[in-house]
């Protein structure tokens, strides 16, 4: 690199004018970046908010195609689903995940209805909604979630979801060996061009609170998840994960939480050729929305600045509960 030194170089020149920034700007952000949570409640016609995310609500069927279109008004090509399980559908060992009339498959179906393949659908893999202790899969006597057992459920879940018509599965659950076991079934299925987004780098987190609120899973959850999600101090072992969700058949990875795990994404980016994405969590969203309203700073301005910081990092696209709210500012 040519040596710099002042005054030949002074870096201000370039930022003296709007034009100029703009003309300099090394990361673009768009709406086509932005992949949108949802949580999908019963009944029709209602809009049911989530007190520990302001803004967000959780929408019966009918309210979740509605938001799709709007997804597609707004340019957000994807769209991910979480539902609100009723309580007397949930057990012990969630078979409620594999119920083809499901709200998860209500929801598919009706967005697809509503949008056709204007866009994507993400659902996610993990039997949470739907347990009545809030673990991601099943658990034996000492409490413990069983990896192998779990898996093949997992699989079952996620043809439910590919025969409703998903389009892009995502494992959340942090199991071992879950994503070879899903593409085989996918492929032996003939579902050969659903894609898998893993869940690689799923860090054991303080910022899922409000999420667990919103699916109804905070109240029951015994415990904690430390046994399958990471260690948020290890790096090399996302790294590790990463790789085998790509062996096992991942089309794309994720990392999640976001912001705390900035240095997890720029690595995976250096390291793989694969697209990777980050999940800015309902923690993440509670806290730009209490900073904003405790008069830190302005949320858009906040908001906008940690989206690009995805971008930057490396990320592919960002899932966002705030993916609307960008949306209309980037579009102007
Ligand atoms: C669990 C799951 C969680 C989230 C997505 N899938 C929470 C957890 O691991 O307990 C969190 C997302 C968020 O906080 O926004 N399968």
């Amino acid at each position: 690199m040519a040596m710099r030194s002042y005054p030949n170089s002074r870096l201000r020149r370039s930022r003296a004018t709007s034009w100029s920034r703009a003309m300099h700007r090394e990361t673009v952000l768009t709406s086509a970046d932005l992949i949108w949570p949802l949580f999908v409640t019963g009944g029709k016609g209602v809009e049911d908010p989530v007190t520990s995310l302001p803004g967000v609500s959780r929408w019966s069927v009918d309210g979740i195609a509605s938001r799709a279109k709007e997804a597609v008004e707004l340019g957000i090509p994807c769209i991910a689903l979480f539902p609100n399980t009723q309580a007397d559908l949930r057990s012990e060992t969630g078979e409620e995940a594999l119920n083809p009339d499901n709200l998860m498959c209500r929801a598919i179906k009706a967005i697809r209805d509503a949008c056709g393949d204007t866009i994507g659908i993400l659902t996610d893999v993990a039997l949470d909604p739907y347990t009545t202790h809030g673990q991601d899969g099943l658990v034996n006597d000492a409490g413990y979630v069983v990896n192998d057992d779990t898996v093949a459920v997992l699989v079952d879940q996620a043809l439910n979801q590919a025969e409703a018509g998903a389009d892009i599965i995502a494992p959340s659950d942090m199991m071992d060996g879950r994503v070879k076991a899903i593409r085989m079934a996918l492929e032996m299925g003939g579902h050969h061009n659903i894609q898998i987004m893993s869940y690689a780098a799923k860090y054991a987190s303080a910022f899922y609170g409000p999420f667990r609120d919103a699916v109804g899973s905070s109240g029951v959850l015994k415990g904690d998840k430390k046994t399958y999600q990471m260690d948020p101090a290890n790096a090399s072992e996302a790294l590790a994960e990463v790789a085998l969700d790509i062996a096992e058949g991942a089309d794309s990875v994720m990392v999640k939480p976001g912001l705390a795990y900035l240095d997890i994404i720029w690595r995976v980016k250096e390291r793989f050729e694969v697209p990777v994405f980050a999940y800015q969590v309902s923690g993440e969203y509670a806290l730009i929305e209490a900073g904003a309203a405790a008069g830190v700073a302005d949320r858009d301005a906040l908001l906008m600045e940690k989206l690009v910081g995805f971008k930057r990092a490396g990320c592919s696209g960002v899932l966002t509960y705030h993916a609307p709210v960008a949306a209309r500012i980037l579009n102007g």
